[in-house]
């Protein structure tokens, strides 16, 4: 492999995926390369809800506070509306994002950090910058053409998209993050389950000052139900907020079985004033763009040293807002493995735990995005809006009787509550978001049967150190400061906790660490110890005993616990270590 560029690790694509994974990558000292297509980050907004599990791994990367300065806040994001246009009738109106009262008390005691809204064209610059300052080499305009694998490693021909010079690039792995029209998934052939391009989705994004019509009731997302609208028969558009409360993008569906409409800036403009409700206010045009909904995810994540993560392994429609943080959620997964394997930390084994923990999680989200969308059609159904062949008239009537004092009246008052309600699961799902439980060679159960739920699992979060779950956050004390056990774990190493009477794990920690080689982290929680338990709350959620252990993996997750002190505490870590690390 003479003159081949070497890198340990290569990185296809640059979006949420490929940018996080360089940052992960840099933090943990793993050398890497990225190569992207393009001459830069998303040139349109796109994803943009940002979930707390995201936020959480942006804090563990010590860069939560960028995202919180460019993001709109958790609390300007859910008066979610739906109207007949911004100007015209109010229909319905829930609140989203964990925003309701209710919600908000379940949503901040899960986690340290608060959701947000940070367009995509935002976050991948704070990603790639703080990747390059910690070590990344970024190549732009370098085009992944095709890739061979044999025992010791991976040969990637890319193109220079500037010169069209094509060279070779050797890695010992590759992270395929080239998105929804993943090249190298296609070219390793991974097995994929369901459809492509099952409805067409045009962006538009603009200019206006909105304010007048939306800032009594701030929201992330403005539905709005246009009967007899240019396009598609029954118009269910959306008003997505990219900046209070000027900037925007309205996606609009068209019939992905006819050709793609010739979208202009003169067509993009009706379409915008429709569904404000006002042709008055003053409009700019910034981009236009045809996409397609997708149902779509593979059943495996990995061929031999080639990795799939982001969209290139799960396709599927905006709804949740699970697009971009799934994708680095599957990076913060993989890179602490690779990181290990590379310095022989780890076995190779502990490389196929990654899609046996992440292959679960794709299809779950392309499943439920899918469901969400179909579940506005509960919605529709509620105004009398049929799929097809009414007309304009007789859906507006549908749509008027909401207001009639008659039977008929009182029946789709209570069909649009009932369908306003299952919206939950798309904008309050706190479950899907934040419970995911990993089932896995890099996870030593501790003979306990899995907890139950005791609530609805996908709107509910059920805190649990269940071998495979997220570490539950509580706020702890560090002489009187809050911290969150979350700031305890990450930092790409282990961390062990216990309470006063468990301090021999402390000494086993070390132990354990000094046999293999590796970090432990380990921390007494109790009266005068590393952490005091300032409100209870550990004690209330550890479930083990005091002098029980909870040993966390470097991405937060629950790798094994004891419910009390052991014989040899120093061999069973070591031995469940081991175990974890495929060693
Ligand atoms: P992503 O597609 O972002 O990135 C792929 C990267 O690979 C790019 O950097 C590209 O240049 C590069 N690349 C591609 N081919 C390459 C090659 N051959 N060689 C080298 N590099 C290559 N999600 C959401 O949650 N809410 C939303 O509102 C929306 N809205 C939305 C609108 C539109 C129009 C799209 C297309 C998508 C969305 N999404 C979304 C989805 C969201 O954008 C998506 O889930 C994430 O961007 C996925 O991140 P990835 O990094 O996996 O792929």
């Amino acid at each position: 492999h003479e003159g081949d560029l070497h890198t340990d690790v290569l990185v296809i694509g640059s979006g949420p995926a490929g940018a996080s994974a360089a940052l992960f990558l840099a933090t943990y000292g793993v050398d890497h390369l990225v190569i992207t297509k393009y001459r830069w980050t998303a040139n349109t907004p796109r994803a943009h809800i940002t979930n707390q599990r995201t936020v959480e791994i942006m804090r563990d990367m010590g860069i939560e506070q960028d995202v919180i300065d460019e993001a709109t806040p958790h609390e300007m994001m859910g008066d979610t509306v739906f109207c007949s246009s911004l100007a015209g009738d109010e229909i319905g109106r829930i609140r989203t994002w964990g925003t309701h009262p209710v919600r908000e008390a379940e949503y901040r005691m899960a986690s340290p950090s608060m959701n947000c809204d940070l367009p995509q064209t935002l976050f991948e610059p704070i990603l790639i910058g703080h990747a390059a300052s910690r070590g990344s080499r970024i190549r732009f305009d370098t085009e992944y053409v095709s890739l061979v694998q044999d025992d010791a490693g991976v040969t990637v021909t890319v193109r220079d998209r500037l010169s069209g010079h094509e060279f070779r690039i050797r890695a010992r792995y590759v992270i395929a993050a080239d998105g929804g029209r993943s090249q190298v998934v296609a070219d390793l052939g991974l097995p994929m389950a369901g459809q492509m391009d099952l409805a067409g989705s045009m962006n538009i994004v603009f200019h206006a000052d909105l304010t007048e019509l939306v800032g009594h009731r701030p929201s992330v997302l403005y539905w709005v139900l246009q009967p007899g609208a240019t396009i598609g028969g029954i118009g269910l558009g959306l008003i997505r907020m990219v900046r209070p409360w000027d900037e925007w993008l309205i996606t609009w569906g068209y019939d992905i079985s006819q050709p793609p409409p010739d979208l202009d800036d003169a067509m993009a403009t009706e379409i915008v004033h429709n569904l404000i409700g006002d042709d008055s206010v003053p409009v700019t045009i910034r981009s236009l763009s045809l996409w397609g909904n997708n149902k779509m995810y593979a059943e495996r994540y990995r061929e031999g040293r080639v990795f799939g993560v982001g969209d290139a392994v799960h396709r599927h429609p905006p709804s949740n807002g699970l697009g971009s943080n799934t994708s680095i959620q599957d990076s913060y997964n993989l890179a602490w493995k690779l990181s290990y394997v590379l310095r022989g930390l780890a076995g190779e084994g502990l490389l196929d735990s990654f899609d046996e923990e992440r292959a679960p999680v794709g299809e779950q989200i392309v499943l439920r995005a899918n469901k969400s969308i179909e579940e506005f059609g509960a919605i529709l159904e509620a105004l009398g809006l049929e799929d097809s062949g009414q007309s304009i008239e007789e859906m507006q009537r549908g749509i008027d009787a909401l207001a009639d004092g008659t039977e008929e009246g009182v029946g789709r008052r209570e069909s649009l509550r009932k369908a306003l309600e299952l919206k939950d699961y798309e904008f309050n799902a706190l479950g899907v978001e934040l419970g995911q439980r990993y089932a896995s060679r890099a996870v030593v159960g501790d003979g306990t049967p899995e907890p139950a739920y005791d609530r609805d699992p996908e709107l509910h979060h059920h805190p649990t150190t269940w071998p495979g779950a997220r570490l539950p956050h509580c706020w702890l004390g560090d002489r009187g400061r809050r911290v969150s056990t979350h700031d305890l774990a990450g930092k790409g190493v282990f961390t062990l906790l216990t309470g006063v009477t468990g301090a021999p794990w402390v000494e086993a920690a070390r132990q354990a660490a000094a046999e293999l080689g590796i970090e432990v982290r380990a921390f007494v929680i109790g009266p005068k110890a590393d952490y005091s338990d300032l409100y209870d709350d550990w004690a209330r959620l550890r479930e083990v005993g005091e002098d029980g252990c909870v040993l966390v993996r470097p991405d937060a997750h629950v790798a094994w616990r004891a419910a009390g002190l052991v014989d040899d505490p120093a061999e069973a870590l070591t031995d469940t270590l081991r175990a974890v690390l495929a060693r």
